[in-house]
């Protein structure tokens, strides 16, 4: 019997963040064995806010790099870069046909951006989630591993495949999300009610996962927390919540077990222990970054397999569903 699939994407709009790793990217790299995996950049989804374009190619190959850093191998995993994949934007219309406009005004993350994005309230912005269902029903995908903050994209995908299957007939599989139970929703180092995010210009309140091992425990020392000494899992105790779950999430640790390894000891000893473990979890990923982007010839050389790969299993479907949704093929 053939595998399971699995089909995420990240956004090329800077250095992952630790957020990214433990809500997505690091299980990616653990289930490639299990699963059939296709992940890839979203670069087409991150010209839904303005960036230099120079900035968006540097960092498109470097977000490359960082898969391939995290542990995802080329030869198990289909890696590709999804603006290299025609496919996709073409996919993306047509989702766009099948889903409603109130459904889209719905959606958080669009209220978000479009409150922080006010000058450029543009039609990409609205139906990013259409293009983002078509990323996923492209590919037949059984599971879409993310964090929590994509769950609604989710459930529209889910109602845009049904939508369509009851046109056509069962012609698209419905996905269901993966969300990890710990880490799905990293929040900020700064401001444990907000989530950690590459856009926050506070740099104290995110890692990158290629930070300075010093910088990491900097930064864990002055995190956020509050006035009270004990290190519990507990409401409203937020800031300590969430650095016990980045703690848990790297070294495998219990709630349980982390208050009893710090019980008598103060903040500063169990932020310092967060920082520390999350340095050690990360340094190999550095270190293979710094590796990987000495060798630009041979990233080239594993995305054009990769976007080709890609190209072949996905026009499949969009040929399927041309046919069925009556366009002349
Ligand atoms: P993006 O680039 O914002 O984030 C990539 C992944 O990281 C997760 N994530 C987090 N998880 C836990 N805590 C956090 N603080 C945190 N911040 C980010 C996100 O949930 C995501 O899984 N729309 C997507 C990209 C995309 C996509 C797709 C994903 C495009 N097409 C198809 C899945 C399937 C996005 O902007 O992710």
């Amino acid at each position: 019997m053939s595998k399971e699939i699995m089909v995420s994407g990240i956004q090329p709009t800077g250095t992952f963040t630790l957020g990214n790793y433990i809500g997505a990217v690091r299980g990616w790299a653990r289930l490639q064995d299990e699963y059939d995996c296709a992940y890839f950049i979203a670069d087409l989804h991150s010209l839904t806010v303005r960036m230099d374009p120079a900035q968006l190619r540097a960092q498109s190959l470097e977000a490359y790099a960082l898969l391939l850093s995290c542990g995802l191998d080329p030869e198990k995993t289909l890696l590709f870069v999804q603006s290299h994949v025609p496919t996709h934007a073409e996919m993306g219309w047509i989702m766009s046909c099948y889903t409603q406009f109130g459904e889209l005004s719905r959606m958080t993350q669009f209220k978000d951006k479009s409150a922080a994005h006010a000058d450029n309230i543009n039609a990409g912005l609205f139906t990013y989630p259409s293009l983002m269902a078509g990323d996923i029903l492209l590919y037949q995908a059984h599971y879409v591993p993310v964090g929590e903050d994509q769950r609604q994209h989710l459930e529209i995908t889910r109602d845009i495949a049904q939508r369509i299957n009851s046109v056509c007939g069962d012609v698209l599989r419905v996905p269901e999300a993966y969300i990890p139970k710990t880490g799905g929703r990293v929040m900020s180092l700064q401001d444990p009610s907000k989530k950690m995010s590459k856009s926050d210009e506070n740099t104290n309140a995110w890692i990158t996962i290629i930070e300075d091992p010093k910088v990491i425990v900097n930064k864990f020392k002055r995190a956020v927390t509050d006035s009270e000494k004990e290190v519990v899992f507990r409401e409203g105790k937020d800031g300590i919540n969430n650095l016990m779950v980045i703690y848990s999430s790297v070294t495998g640790k219990t709630m349980e077990e982390i208050e009893r390894e710090f019980e008598g000891k103060g903040y500063g000893d169990f932020k310092v222990a967060v920082g520390e473990a999350v340095a050690e979890e990360l340094a190999p990923v550095r270190e293979k970054y710094n590796d990987l982007m000495k060798n630009r010839d041979y990233l080239n050389e594993v995305m054009k397999k990769g976007d080709e790969a890609a190209y072949k299993i996905s026009v499949r479907t969009l040929s399927k569903l041309k046919k069925k949704l009556g366009l002349l093929v």
